[in-house]
């Protein structure tokens, strides 16, 4: 069956997010929901219908949701809701990613164009795997994760819930990043991160801690 997509959040996220829907071809119609209706009433070449706060009027057999919110903890929370609501969601990969068949990627989760997921590798539920990201062979990707742009990870890599690696960093083999921690642009990862950390750098040191 052809679904309709809804998708939370008409940002500049939200459009690559609907772009790469259109691209997979498995859609009947994508429109978006966004606290900014009725003011925002499109998002590039798709219509703005409702608020984000009206979801429930939009739960229908043939159709699934979309949360495409850039910020881990927001994404998280609205995707509790719209669990709450019996949602079903659709998790969006581009055809130009390569993601091995022998991996898994929660539902919810979206993989940009040109990103790989390699073998043996575990992508957690309403994560982001942005364009042109790696994930190499045996990592472990947790829940509302993003892997920013470009950023590269070794084999063995574990990144914990809701943290953040940004765009072009790279995390080297084994290390693991812990549980709502940011690894800065460009940075280098030589050793595990802690959990509530921002770091940063070549290698990367902690720059401020992030409650
Ligand atoms: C790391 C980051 C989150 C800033 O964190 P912050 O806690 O607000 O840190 P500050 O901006 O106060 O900077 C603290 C120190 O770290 C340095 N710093 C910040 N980001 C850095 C980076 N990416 N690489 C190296 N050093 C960095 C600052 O120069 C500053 O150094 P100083 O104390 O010597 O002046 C931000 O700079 C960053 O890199 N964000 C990622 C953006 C990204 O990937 N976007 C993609 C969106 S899809």
């Amino acid at each position: 069956m052809i679904n309709k997509l809804i998708i939370i959040g008409a940002s500049g996220h939200g459009k690559v997010a609907a772009d790469c829907a259109q691209a997979s071809r498995r859609f009947s119609n994508i429109h978006f929901l966004d606290q900014a209706y009725p003011k925002q009433k499109h998002n590039a070449h798709w219509e703005v219908i409702g608020h984000a706060d009206d979801v429930a009027n939009y739960i229908a057999s043939d159709t699934l949701f979309f949360v495409a919110i850039g910020n881990n903890a927001i994404r998280a929370r609205v995707s509790a809701e719209l669990h709450a609501l019996h949602c079903s969601f659709a998790t969006l990969i581009h055809p130009s990613a390569q993601v091995s068949k022998h991996s898994e990627v929660g539902v919810g989760s979206l993989i940009c164009a040109n990103a790989t997921v390699n073998i043996a590798s575990k992508i957690g539920q309403g994560a982001i795997i942005n364009t042109a990201s790696s994930v190499d062979h045996d990592c472990e990707i947790g829940d509302f994760v993003h892997i920013a742009p470009g950023a590269h990870l070794a084999g063995n890599v574990t990144v914990e819930e809701q943290s953040f690696i940004g765009i072009g960093s790279a995390i080297i083999q084994g290390c693991t990043v812990g549980r709502h921690s940011v690894v800065g642009a460009g940075s280098t990862v030589l050793a595990n991160i802690a959990s509530h950390l921002v770091v940063a750098g070549s290698p990367a040191k902690k720059v401020n801690n992030n409650n």
